[in-house]
């Protein structure tokens, strides 16, 4: 091969690794969000969730009550919705509730629960809010 084939045959590769990585990001799939207010004793749960784009504004939650969001994942850089939770006199807690890194292999729809101690994840399995973890420190 002479340089300027080289060339040719260098530029076309870049072209199909760029083009694949371009296609991998636009096939992400959306997600689906889902907070549900599972406090004992019939309260009111007051959520807020914020990304660095979008401010999904405050919302009141009753009983079983639930606030849902989608969104498509970013291919540059991670997205990352974070939200504040409080009922009755409890402290305002923090929490991550969508973390690309963490969660875009592990649910299409993430569907939580809210509790007392933490959000649960629910198991696609067994249907029940046992995946949990605890509020940000
Ligand atoms: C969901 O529940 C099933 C059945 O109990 C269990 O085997 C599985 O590990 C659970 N999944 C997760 C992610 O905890």
């Amino acid at each position: 091969m002479n340089s300027s084939t080289k060339q040719l045959v260098c530029l076309f590769v870049l072209l199909i690794l760029l083009g694949t990585s371009c296609d991998a990001g636009l096939l992400r799939h959306k997600q689906y969000v889902e907070i549900k207010n599972l406090l004992p004793g019939e309260a009111t749960l007051t959520i807020h969730c914020k990304s660095k784009d979008d401010d999904l504004g405050s919302h009141v939650l009753g009983p079983l009550g639930t606030f849902s969001f989608h969104f498509r994942p970013r291919f540059i850089g991670l997205t990352l919705f974070f939200c504040s939770f409080q009922w009755k006199n409890s402290p305002l807690y923090y929490y991550d509730i969508y973390k690309q890194s963490r969660d875009y292999d592990r649910c299409t729809d993430c569907l939580w629960g809210i509790q007392p101690n933490g959000p649960c994840l629910l198991n696609d399995t067994t249907h029940a809010y046992t995946i949990c973890d605890q509020w940000n420190p």
